[in-house]
């Protein structure tokens, strides 16, 4: 038996490392953390170095590395470049995890919602605010399970984009992009959809109560936005499986519960070897036990 520390290395892209990343770290079990703030891809390699040269191959499941920050384009860039720098081929390399801005752990946890009532393969689905980090995730992981995936945006260019990038990594994804202008666009957004989950901005409203009332086959309504007002009117935040108007509803607490479950699982799940990486897909096979 090894007596070494779980050492977490966390990696944020913020000038000051999360607090809230720093908590869970610390609940899941991790115990010396390190916490380096405004982390740039030119600066990981000598913060991987320290990693993967100071304990032996066997005992490398005892330090891990955690990347976070508020900006999901640069904590993937820093993703990127620890891939680069770890040394697999002689064991020299940690489990990393990527989670800036909570956007895998609150994916992972609104899509395993859905999944608790719906068959996702068989799913159509709305996700609005789709071309958001969340909303993206959100999109690839039931896109991933087989659903037909509508991607809402402002601009049906972006959702477009959203859509070609899934497809790289799905080829036979789903997926196709809707452009939602004002609440006219409703009918024919939300026909024929039976899940619809609202990854918007913070305290912007996506689905009004009288547009939603436009969705016939509705079953389901996930709203991720914990912000006033909420994304999806008439969802409360609290709501877990609530049922409001015959529509199964969740809320932006309610699905956080989970992913709190999720993060605190997979932090603990990087000291079990050294070589595990957890971006979204691994992130959500994890979910499915909560
Ligand atoms: N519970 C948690 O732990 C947790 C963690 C992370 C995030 N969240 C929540 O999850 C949601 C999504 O997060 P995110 O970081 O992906 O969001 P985001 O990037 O701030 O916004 C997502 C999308 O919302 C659309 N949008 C922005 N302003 C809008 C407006 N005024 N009206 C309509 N649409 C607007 C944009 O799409 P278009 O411009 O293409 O229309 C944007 O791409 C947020 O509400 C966030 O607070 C919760």
């Amino acid at each position: 038996m090894s007596n070494k520390r779980k050492i977490l290395i966390q990696l944020d892209s913020d000038l000051h490392p999360s607090v809230f990343d720093r908590v869970v770290a610390i609940d899941a079990g991790t115990e010396e953390l390190f916490s380096y703030g405004g982390v740039k891809p030119e600066h990981v390699p000598s913060l991987v170095h320290g990693a993967i040269f100071t304990r032996s191959p066997k005992d490398l499941k005892h330090t891990a590395i955690f990347i976070g920050g508020s900006d999901v384009a640069a904590g993937e860039a820093l993703l990127e470049e620890v891939r680069k720098t770890i040394i697999p081929h002689y064991g020299l390399q940690v489990s990393i995890m990527l989670d800036s801005n909570g956007a895998n752990t609150t994916a992972a946890a609104a899509v395993r919602a859905a999944s608790r009532h719906l068959d996702l393969g068989a799913t159509k689905a709305l996700v609005l605010g789709g071309t958001g980090p969340v909303g993206q995730r959100v999109a690839r992981l039931l896109a991933r399970q087989g659903a037909s995936v509508r991607i809402g945006s402002r601009s049906v260019e972006r959702a477009a984009s959203v859509c070609q990038k899934i497809r790289q990594v799905l080829p036979n994804a789903k997926v196709e992009a809707v452009g939602i202008t004002s609440s006219a666009d409703a009918p024919k957004t939300l026909e024929g959809r039976e899940l619809v989950i609202a990854a918007g901005a913070a305290g912007a409203v996506l689905l009004p109560s009288k547009a939603r009332q436009a969705g016939k086959e509705l079953k389901l309504a996930i709203d991720l936005n914990a912000v006033p007002p909420v994304g999806i009117e008439g969802v409360d935040v609290m709501d877990r499986a609530a049922v409001r108007d015959g529509l199964l509803c969740y809320g932006a607490l309610g699905v956080g519960e989970t992913k709190m479950k999720i993060h605190r699982a997979a932090i603990s799940l990087l000291f079990e070897s050294n070589s595990t990486i957890l971006d979204v897909d691994e992130i959500y096979d994890l979910a499915l036990q909560f």
